[in-house]
């Protein structure tokens, strides 16, 4: 397998996320997002970590961007930390947010590196949140606004547009479960938070258009491929589509213009109370591309006493399965079935693998940094998506996450997934042999 057999068009990249690697949190203006505010919670967060610091990107954005360079890496995904540009999230825009931002994407243009701009990436401003957030109808009106001032100030170099990072995700845990930021917990926050963001997928997406004719848009989902527990059990087989359904099909359908996939998961006809007016046909957007973030593969149980959806995931480490640090099981194939899966949807047109890769342990050895579980996951993950390809499935991009060792949310700095590895003592940068494999792996075929 080399750099050649995936097409000369096919886009190589590298995803990172503001919070988890910019630190600088009251530099210049910032604003507090609801990151700021959660880590200080107690007991929230692996080790009591924050991303105050972080990789210190937002001083050391050179050195990590020449990285990219050094590493050949073509295409960078970044995001915007939205209360570096609105510290309350609406109104007084702070040009010095403005002015970080110009000089990452100037920087990336000059070493011919194409920036990816991700617009939210889990980061809501603290005076929005103060609002409700996400539950608040008002923040389509809040991120329209916040769409267009970026569209307006970086639309004349960057064109590649990621709307939301993982909106299952950052409403699932954020404001269902409560294990990320914001922290809030129960249903209605949820069906709440699922509806505007939803409508702010498609609202963003309109906008961008609008403004920048020969954009690139689209959103990043994530998708785990869903099996039942027990092949044969017909009970574990319905609950696996359940979980299918609220995992991965939840916001990907309404902007296919298909609706909320109701008749798999009845639960959510309690969503019907948001929805006003023409909502369900502004929900939809004909994107550009699919982004697609694949991990993992999940096993699924039928069990009656789980609220909602009468069905639990079975941990990998219960399955004594290979997996990484996050308990994630390593299943290449799941890349495979993800693409096949999005192919077969009418109105899919692109499909981008925004991100993929893992958390391991990394060993010193000398000078070296030895990660070869991380080097055969990402090699295995990229056959099985040449497989996709060869087979005739659109599949036309795949970037790594992530650069450096980050801040992963609740799991604080424990979980590594660098193709470098950060000293977060001295914050020196190594780069891994995964991110060595990568940069000969990009010039295998002298493209
Ligand atoms: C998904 C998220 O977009 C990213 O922020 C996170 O660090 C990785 N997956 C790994 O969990």
């Amino acid at each position: 397998m080399n750099r050649s057999d995936f097409g000369e068009d096919f886009c190589w990249g590298v995803s990172t996320a503001a919070y988890q690697i910019e630190g600088g949190i009251t530099a210049d203006g910032k604003g507090p997002s609801i990151w700021d505010v959660f880590t200080q919670k107690k007991n929230k967060i692996f080790g009591g970590h924050n991303g105050n610091i972080a990789c210190d990107y937002y001083n050391k954005f050179t050195e990590d961007i020449y990285l990219i360079y050094q590493l050949k890496i073509p295409h960078y995904r970044f995001s915007i930390a939205w209360s570096r540009i609105f510290p309350e999230g609406v109104g007084r825009i702070n040009y010095k947010g403005i002015d970080f931002y110009n000089k990452v994407i100037n920087l990336c243009l000059e070493l011919d590196i194409e920036p990816w701009i991700t617009l939210y990436h889990w980061d809501l401003p603290e005076e929005l949140q103060k609002k409700g957030g996400w539950t608040n109808r008002d923040v389509i009106q809040w991120f329209s606004n916040y769409v267009s001032c970026c569209v307006q100030h970086f639309g004349d170099r960057v064109s590649n547009w990621i709307v939301l990072n993982e909106p299952m995700v950052f409403t699932g845990a954020g404001y269902f479960l409560g294990v990320h930021a914001p922290g809030k917990k129960g249903l209605n926050n949820f069906l709440s938070a699922v509806h505007h963001a939803a409508l702010c997928q498609s609202a963003g997406g309109n906008i961008i258009k609008s403004l920048q004719t020969s954009s690139n848009v689209g959103t990043s989902f994530s998708h785990s491929h869903v099996e039942p527990y027990r092949q044969e059990d017909e009970k574990d087989q319905k609950a696996a589509v359940r979980v299918d359904a609220l995992l991965n099909r939840l916001f990907l359908e309404p902007v296919l213009g298909m609706g909320y996939p109701i008749d798999d998961l009845p639960i959510l006809k309690r969503m019907e109370k948001h929805i006003k007016g023409n909502d369900m046909q502004d929900l939809h957007f004909k994107m550009d591309f699919t982004g697609l973030q694949v991990y993992t593969r999940e096993l699924i149980q039928h069990d009656f006493w789980m609220p909602f959806v009468q069905a639990r995931l079975i941990k990998a480490s219960d399955r004594f399965v290979h997996h990484t640090i996050m308990n994630w099981e390593v299943h290449p194939n799941s890349i495979y079935e993800a693409i096949k899966k999005f192919n077969q949807y009418e109105g899919i047109n692109k499909i981008i693998i925004t991100e993929n890769g893992a958390a391991f342990d990394d060993f010193f050895y000398g000078e070296s940094i030895i990660d070869d579980l991380r080097k055969d996951y990402i090699k295995s993950h990229l056959k099985k998506l040449l497989k996709a390809k060869e087979e005739g499935f659109k599949v036309n991009g795949y970037f790594i996450w992530t650069l450096t060792d980050n801040f992963e949310w609740a799991e604080g700095y424990k979980p590594k997934f660098g193709l470098i590895h950060v000293d977060f003592n001295t914050q020196k940068r190594t780069i891994k042999d995964s991110g060595k494999w990568y940069r000969d792996f990009l010039s295998s075929a002298g493209l």
